[in-house]
């Protein structure tokens, strides 16, 4: 199949993946019910069909902190991006730099900060508030190190949240003899992975916290150790100790609600995201396209907001400029891509995100990002 939406690279993924990974990037928490609430609410919304306007210029760019972004879309952290084929990471990081849009690595990569770095792509560097801080501040300091212009820090995740679809394949509770039969029974099963990141995609660790972990070598008991290092203790007091490391722009992931965002002003922080974690923590919240626009009203401009969440094509990007979104990030549709074939199938996805974008834009006679607003929109639905 020759892939032409998301949709499509989502199977091409359920096809190419071992289930217990392919469940993993598809899944959401408890009865995905905000999964389904991300996609469904962008999909709800209505463009305004505008004709007849010279349409010959777009201009899809946005400059974030300093850095001009080709459109306004970046991919989001998703963990473990290596085991969905051969060190993963550093094929997304090529293929948006290679786009002109962010990449932001996550703190439970299989590639290390240093290992994407060394593709000449410093990402953005993407954070948990961990029980460790000294590991913490070793992170930041390597992150700073390689160059990294843009840290994210996630905060929506002090605990993990349930993933029935995890437990169910495998990929959370299982000891080391049956994680072993697992991951080789689904490797049998799945030759062309097996090739690509089974044999040539090692070493199948979390690169930016091997050194310590002690206890083990699989990719689980790395996983195990991060959940165990989640401090819910974190408050926004906790972001001092960040800035005493980290001098470069902040953004918070995770904020849903007006409140949080000025407090996420009142600290300093330079950016945020409004995202549920893609419906993989506390299911039954509000979708992240709803919440944006009082978030938006609430910061009034003091920082810069994104969102990410259900956003499957071009089209939702204008739909969160349209409220009030700065640029939208994406996070399955990458790792669906990825899964599907690597490098040139993120590229080919953005590419297909960027025509889309480019098509809503003519058609609701929108000429530039920077200037789409809620008139964009059809309010009668
Ligand atoms: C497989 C997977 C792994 C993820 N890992 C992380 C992570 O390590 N850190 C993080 O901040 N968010 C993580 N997320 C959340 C994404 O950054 C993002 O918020 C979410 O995927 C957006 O929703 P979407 O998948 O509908 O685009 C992950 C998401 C997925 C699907």
């Amino acid at each position: 199949m020759k892939p032409a939406s998301v949709a499509d690279y989502r199977e091409l993924a359920r096809r190419r993946l071992p289930p217990m990974f392919f469940e993993y990037i598809d899944g959401g928490s408890y009865a995905e019910v905000t999964l389904r609430r991300n996609v469904a609410d962008l999909e709800a919304i209505a463009l305004r069909q505008r004709v007849m306007r010279d349409m010959t210029n777009l201009d899809l760019s946005v400059d974030v902190f300093g850095q001009k972004m080709s459109m306004p879309l970046g991919l989001s952290p998703v963990g473990m991006a290596g085991m969905y084929a051969r060190r993963g990471e550093t094929q997304a990081a090529r293929a948006a730099a290679e786009v002109g849009v962010p990449f932001c690595l996550s703190t439970v990569s299989v590639c290390s900060i240093e290992e994407v770095a060394a593709t000449g792509v410093a990402p953005w560097f993407q954070l948990y508030m961990l029980k460790d801080r000294g590991y913490m501040r070793a992170l930041l300091e390597r992150a700073k190190a390689a160059g990294c212009p843009v840290l994210v820090f996630t905060v929506d995740l002090p605990l993990p949240g349930a993933r029935y679809r995890d437990v169910r394949s495998g990929f959370t509770g299982a000891t080391a003899l049956s994680g072993a039969l697992n991951t080789a029974w689904q490797g049998v099963t799945h030759p062309e992975w097996s090739w690509d990141v089974y044999m040539n995609g090692k070493p199948h660790t979390l690169g930016n916290v091997q050194s310590a972990v002690t206890e083990g070598r699989r990719v689980n008991d790395f996983l195990s150790w991060i959940g165990r290092n989640f401090d819910r203790s974190v408050t926004w007091a906790d972001l001092d100790f960040v800035r005493q490391v980290w001098d470069g722009p902040i953004v918070i992931k995770g904020v849903l609600d007006p409140e949080d965002a000025k407090d996420a002003v009142r600290a300093g922080a330079q950016g945020i995201v409004v995202s549920n974690h893609g419906g993989r923590q506390l299911d039954g919240v509000r979708s992240s396209i709803s919440a944006l626009p009082a978030v938006v009203d609430a910061v009034g401009g003091e920082l810069e907001v994104f969102m990410d969440g259900g956003v499957r094509s071009g089209l939702d990007v204008l739909k969160a400029l349209s409220l009030g979104a700065k640029a939208c990030f994406v996070g399955r549709a990458w790792a669906y891509a990825l899964g599907a074939g690597g490098q040139p199938m993120i590229e080919k996805m953005l590419g297909t995100m960027r025509s889309e974008l480019s098509t809503a834009m003519v058609l609701t006679g929108c000429s530039s990002v920077e200037r789409a607003d809620k008139l964009l929109l059809d309010v009668a639905t």
